[in-house]
């Protein structure tokens, strides 16, 4: 058995040997932080390494592989984990995009051809699923997550857990998944990466908590401890955060591995030399360091110091020797990466393909005036942006093992989809922005933007020269990959003023403009938000990204994708989001509505509450129309279950899928409740003139709350049960559940 196999083992292992089991330092490929570790191959021999990461190529780590089951004494074979977040070479939209697709079966497609990818190429280990809820648009790396809500999120959570690690671990093509950064993460102060958090144990329990837990509930074999801190203790040295809510809460009994160099950094934040945080770390629970080497220079002093003990360093090296047994390296070492089937399985058409449709369900329709989309298969179009033909930015942010330069542009995917049917013509128009500088800084992490130096007033003058020889105009604008992402936090979230100054150019030609938005956040939008008669936010949608954007521009794909993340008209109402609280001074809903500013209310004098796109928006080429909401009972009582009904009406001219939503609200409290909460959602295909039924089931389950004991538990009373097509369009039936 599993337990005799390590019990067996551990007893044949010195303490260094044990401590070698929590290393696991970069293979020095890649740079994904500012530490690269030394002597790896020696260290490897002597036993001191328990898995590597961010090495590519199924013969590469093969041969690393061998040293380790060959040279060192134990011949334990080593786990390899990378950063395949949203696809390896085949890349899907930003994990933003997919689950702007609230198709929960798609997300997990996407996760299952990563896992095949990457477990023919050698990686067993994904530092995936990030589920790190953020209402801040400026943190970069909300790019990397699902978004606001935690209902969605610990969908897209259980989806990518599945996605990764399948039905058994051991097969030769599902790969163990690791939900980070727990916790806290997408929180920091002033939505600048790694800056302090800080919030209550509620707001913890009910909004930042359930996806990790939601991924520990579906059996995530590993999690990744956060920069931050939690209550003032850093994450990685945060007993209460690993031990009491991790382990003896949630029952989570996989491996905790430190983000880069968490360990160090706890010197940073004041928290003692590394012995002394390395000590921490493995008594709050961490079992592997990631990178910093904390654990493995200074846990055998502190064993005799007596400030750590040997049954907890040999408790983390049997986590991480249990993950290795579940993922059958000890039956086979080599069971993951073979050089022929990764030649069959990377990057192939299937994958692609699949890819394909993916990103296009990504895409959000955010305005299409006079039906301007989907565009008619004739005359000329003008391509216009600093992105059209600029390949490596398609993937997006943390795209570590993406096939740089194969993605498709946008300018290659209209032409491929269009055929000879259309005549393109394309200009650069501007570049991303004006100061090089800040554009050498989105391009630092290497995605480069091919920068035009031929000034502001040649590129304008070009494409609005080409813009007024075509029919319509495609004018991509927004963010490059890297302004996005991990250390791109930006203090402003609008569009460069250089691209704002090409689209109001091009306006003057009189020709309709459909606005393509490459974005990894949501941005504030107000200033370009009426120029454009069409608006399609295509996120970063990966290495089909042209083929997709094209198949949505050109109506072969309806788009259907809704908003994980509202987006605010200015930075200044950051943080906006759905489910707030009521505050004792709301503004009246009418007031709201027509954004008129009441004196000693929950309001601003200069800017209106409402959002500019509201969570969970996004049009179609069609239009939806919503019966008022049914439900089974009025008085609900006990555990019975509540069946909401609605019936959802394609009205308009063409087939397409609409996500209905389910929303809650809990009027009175034992605490404030949000004034929304989701609690389902179902993407429904109608054909056009078609109407069909959709039925959600609530539970007093979907009603229960932490209350500011952390009692989790449901209320009594009266509760308005909500359906729409966005958070803010919703109608409304109030019910009476009574214990
Ligand atoms: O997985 C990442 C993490 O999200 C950020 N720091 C580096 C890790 C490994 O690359």
């Amino acid at each position: 058995t599993k337990k005799a196999f390590i019990d067996n083992l551990i007893a044949q292992m010195t303490l260094q040997e044990k401590i070698g089991q929590l290393n696991l330092p970069t293979s020095g490929d890649f740079t994904t932080g500012q530490a690269q570790s030394s002597n790896i191959g020696k260290k490897i021999e002597q036993g001191l390494v328990g898995g590597l990461f961010n090495i590519k190529g199924a013969d590469k780590i093969r041969a690393v592989q061998k040293v380790a089951v060959e040279k060192s004494r134990l011949k334990i074979p080593m786990i390899f984990g990378m950063d395949v977040i949203h696809g390896y070479e085949t890349t899907f939209p930003i994990p933003l995009g997919l689950a702007a697709t609230w198709d929960t079966d798609l997300v997990q497609q996407s996760a299952q051809i990563a896992a095949r990818e990457a477990a023919a190429d050698g990686i067993n280990w994904t530092f995936s699923p990030m589920v790190d809820i953020s209402r801040e648009p400026r943190w970069g790396r909300v790019s990397e997550g699902s978004g606001e809500d935690p209902f969605l999120a610990s969908e897209v959570a259980k989806a990518m857990v599945y996605g990764y690690q399948g039905k058994d671990l051991a097969l030769k093509n599902t790969i163990l998944a690791c939900v980070k950064h727990f916790a806290l993460y997408g929180a920091p102060e002033g939505g600048m990466d790694y800056n302090t958090v800080d919030m209550s144990h509620t707001r913890m329990f009910n909004e930042y908590f359930p996806p990790y837990k939601a991924a520990v509930d579906a059996g995530v074999g590993s999690v990744m401890a956060s920069f931050n801190e939690v209550d003032g203790i850093p994450a990685t040295g945060n007993k209460w955060l690993m031990d009491e809510v991790l382990r003896k809460k949630w029952g989570f009994d996989g491996f905790i591995v430190t983000d880069y160099t968490g360990i160090n950094e706890m010197v940073e934040h004041g928290m003692g030399d590394l012995q002394q945080s390395s000590a921490l770390a493995l008594n709050a629970g961490i079992d592997m360091d990631m990178v910093g080497e904390g654990f493995l220079t200074t846990l055998e002093k502190s064993l005799k110091e007596g400030k750590v003990s040997e049954a907890q360093i040999t408790q983390a090296a049997r986590r991480i020797l249990e993950a290795k047994y579940d993922l059958g390296l000890f039956q086979d070492p080599y069971r993951y990466g073979n050089a022929a089937e990764a030649k069959k399985e990377v990057f192939s058409q299937k994958n692609r393909d699949a890819a394909r449709s993916i990103a296009a369900q990504s895409m959000v329709l955010l305005k299409n005036d006079n039906q301007v989309l989907p565009l008619k298969k004739q005359g000329t179009v003008a391509v216009i942006g600093p992105l059209v033909n600029n390949s490596v930015n398609m993937p997006g942010t943390w795209s570590v093992a993406t096939k740089h330069g194969s993605a498709v542009t946008l300018v290659d995917g209209l032409k491929q989809v269009v055929g000879k049917d259309v005549k393109i013509l394309t200009a650069k128009g501007s570049n991303v922005e004006d100061s090089e500088k800040l554009e050498n800084i989105y391009a630092a992490h290497g995605k480069v933007v091919d920068r035009d130096n031929r000034g502001k007033e040649v590129l304008l003058k070009e494409a609005v020269e080409v813009a007024s020889k075509a029919d319509v105009i495609v004018l991509a604008i927004g963010e490059s990959a890297e302004m996005s992402g991990e250390s791109s936090s930006r203090a402003e979230i609008t569009i460069p003023q250089t691209q704002v100054d090409l689209l109001e150019a091009l306006k003057k030609t009189g020709k309709p403009i459909a606005m393509v938005l490459f974005t990894g956040r949501p941005l504030a939008l107000s200033n370009v938000h009426e120029t454009p008669d069409a608006i399609l936010n295509a996120w970063f949608p990966g290495t089909e990204a042209g083929l997709a954007i094209a198949d949505v521009l050109f109506g072969k794909v309806n788009p259907s994708g809704k908003l994980p993340m509202t987006f605010p008209r200015s930075l200044g109402q950051v943080p906006i989001y759905y489910n707030h609280k009521n505050t004792g001074r709301p503004l009246n809903p009418q007031k709201v509505e027509k954004c008129e500013y009441e004196r000693f209310r929950a309001n601003y004098m200069d800017e209106c509450n409402t959002p500019l796109y509201p969570f969970g928006y996004g049009l179609s080429y069609t239009s939806f129309t919503y019966s008022e909401p049914r439900v089974s009972k009025e008085r609900p009582k006990g555990n019975d279950k509540l069946q909401v009904s609605v019936d959802v009406s394609n009205t308009g001219s063409y087939d397409g899928a609409e996500v209905v939503q389910l929303y809650v609200r809990d009027l009175v409290g034992s605490n404030t409740r949000p004034v929304k909460e989701l609690k389902g959602f179902e993407k429904v295909l109608l054909k056009k003139g078609e109407t069909k039924t959709v039925t959600f089931t609530l539970t007093p389950e979907d009603l229960k709350f932490y209350d500011h004991k952390l009692n989790y538990e449901w209320e009594e009373g009266e509760f308005d049960i909500m359906v729409g097509t966005n958070s803010a369009e919703v109608k409304s039936k109030r019910i009476y559940w009574s214990k």
